[in-house]
C-alpha cells in the first residue's frame, strides 16, 4: 500500500480533495453520469449512473452492457499478455470505478512482481480506489490527468513503483476519447 492509501475523510467532510488526492465528500453532480461508473458497473451487467440514468443510457444503446464486457476482456487480455511477456510495471490512466479483476488482479494471478500505479482524474474514482485497488504492496492510486502527462510522471507514486530504466507498459485503456478536439490531443 502506498501512502496515498492512508487518508480517507468522511462522507461529511467538506467538497474537497484531500494533499492526496482523495476526495473529502462522495457526490455525483446531479445529471452527470460518470465514465468510471457507466464503463465499470455496465460489464458487470448493470448500470449506476445515478437515479433513472442507467436506463436511460440502456434505452438510448442497449448493446452498451455487451460492448461494457468486451472492453473489460480486452484489457484483461492485454494485461496478462503484458504479464506473460515479462513486463512488470504497468501505469494504468482512465483507471475507472475497479471492477474485479482489475489489471493488478489479473497480472497478479501470472506473478506478484507486477507493480501496477492506477492514475483517474475523477474523485469519485478515488474513493474506491482507496478500498479495492490497493493493499498488495504493489498497487498504487493517485488523481492525475493524462492531458498533464509531467505531472503524472513526477507524482511520489510514480517514484514508488515505476523503474524508468525497465520496461513500463502504459494503458490508456477506454480513455482517450475523453480528450476532446478543443483540448488538442496531439499536443
Ligand atoms: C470509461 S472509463 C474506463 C475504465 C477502464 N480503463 C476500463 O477500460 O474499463 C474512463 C475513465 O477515464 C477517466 N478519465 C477521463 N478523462 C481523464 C483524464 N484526462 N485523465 C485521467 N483520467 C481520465 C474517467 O474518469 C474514467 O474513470
Amino acid at each position: 500500500m502506498t501512502m496515498d492509501t492512508a487518508q480517507h475523510e468522511s462522507d461529511n467532510a467538506e467538497d474537497s480533495v484531500t494533499n492526496q488526492g482523495f476526495p473529502s465528500r462522495r457526490s455525483t453532480p446531479a445529471g452527470r453520469t460518470r465514465p468510471g461508473c457507466t464503463t465499470t458497473s455496465s460489464a458487470a451487467g448493470q448500470l449506476r449512473g445515478g437515479p433513472g440514468r442507467g436506463q436511460e443510457i440502456l434505452d438510448l444503446s442497449p448493446d452498451v452492457i455487451m460492448g461494457a464486457r468486451a472492453n473489460r476482456d480486452f484489457l484483461q487480455r492485454a494485461v496478462r499478455f503484458l504479464a506473460e511477456s515479462g513486463v512488470r510495471q504497468i501505469i494504468d490512466i482512465g483507471t475507472g470505478i475497479p471492477t474485479s479483476p482489475n489489471t493488478h488482479e489479473v497480472a497478479h494471478a501470472v506473478s506478484k512482481d507486477v507493480r501496477v500505479a492506477y492514475i483517474d482524474n475523477d474523485p469519485i474514482v478515488a474513493t474506491h480506489a482507496g478500498a479495492r485497488l490497493l493493499g498488495t504492496g504493489n498497487t498504487g492510486f493517485f488523481l492525475g490527468d493524462m492531458r498533464d502527462p509531467a505531472s503524472v510522471l513526477r507524482h511520489p507514486t510514480i517514484g514508488e513503483l515505476i523503474d524508468p530504466d525497465q520496461p513500463v507498459a502504459l494503458m490508456l485503456v477506454s480513455v482517450l476519447h475523453f480528450v476532446s478536439d478543443e483540448q488538442d490531443p496531439r499536443a
